[in-house]
């Protein structure tokens, strides 16, 4: 597991590289979420896939940015699923993206994720790795190194208040319960890529972020294997929650296809609460 950490750590180096210096402009390709590729995502991806072809404990590979499941090594033990540039359409005007990665041993099933890791590519490199028996450990670079900050704690209750998906599209519930956290003194952090905002929140003590089922989609945007399952590890052992709209664990979650989608909460414990009053789970 440690080479894979270790890789993690080169590849980000090299990703940071690409978002100062690659051409920004789309590919002439789509995702299996039929969304547009920026140049950027295929590139990331490459820089991923070369990276982990060579570790002998990845079993195969499976990337938001790719439809199938890519076998690395027959004797390898982890399954690893990755966005490998979340937020890229946010590249263009600056503002921080990050790669998510979700280390799966056996089926791909959220009880089976054993770790998870995600870089922060802002005005520093963050990278944040979980495991299922430790709280999420922090490392930041500081002279090109990545460097230990120390473990991630979250409080009972936060402050921040980040919702996706498009306004008119929302549950009568759902909005109430977000009106009603604005009520309580709650303020908007919302960028747009779900890296950053979780990690704000999750650095800044609290708060709630949720990509819930609207009328347009109602499985909500955000991918299970790549998104949803790895940051609900963090959430979990950084003393946080993380549940579906019917009062799930997000680790529990399991997927039928590779780029499944799920509704998604992740906050304090307070939050969580609250939400599971308004929602009635
Ligand atoms: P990606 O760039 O990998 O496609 O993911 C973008 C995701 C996520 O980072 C973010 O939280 C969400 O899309 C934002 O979606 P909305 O614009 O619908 O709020
Ligand atoms: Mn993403
Ligand atoms: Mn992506």
């Amino acid at each position: 597991m440690n080479q894979i950490f270790e890789t993690i750590k080169k590849i980000a180096f090299k990703i940071d590289h690409a978002i100062k210096t690659a051409d920004l402009g789309y590919s002439d390709s789509e995702n299996s979420s039929g969304e547009e590729q920026l140049k950027l995502d295929v590139q990331s991806d490459i820089i991923i896939e070369k990276a982990f072809a060579h570790i002998s404990s990845v079993k195969a590979l499976v990337s938001e940015e790719k439809e199938g499941i890519l076998e690395i090594s027959d004797s390898g033990k982890y399954t690893i699923c990755y966005d490998p540039l979340d937020g890229s359409s946010l590249v263009d005007v600056n503002l921080s993206v990050g790669s998510i990665f979700g280390i799966y041993e056996g089926e791909l099933r959220g009880e089976n994720l054993v770790a998870s890791a995600y870089v922060v590519y802002g005005p520093r490199i963050e990278l944040v790795i979980a495991t299922c028996d430790s709280k999420p450990m922090l490392y930041r670079v500081m002279d090109s190194e990545f460097k230990l900050i120390g473990e991630i704690e979250m409080k009972e209750k936060g402050k921040l208040n980040a919702s996706g998906g498009t306004q008119q599209h929302w549950a009568k519930q759902h909005k109430n319960f977000i009106d009603s956290l604005f009520l309580e003194g709650y303020r908007l952090r919302y960028s747009g890529g779900m890296v950053p905002d979780l990690h704000q929140i999750m650095l800044k003590g609290g708060g709630l972020f949720s990509y819930p089922s609207t009328t347009d989609i109602p499985n909500g945007k955000l991918r299970q294997l790549f998104e949803v399952i790895p940051f609900a590890l963090m959430y979990e052992q950084a003393g946080g929650e993380a549940i579906d709209d019917n009062g799930m664990r997000l680790l529990e979650l399991v997927p039928a296809h590779p780029h499944d989608t799920s509704p998604c909460f992740f906050g304090s414990k307070y939050e969580i609460s609250a939400l599971k009053l308004a929602y009635g789970i």
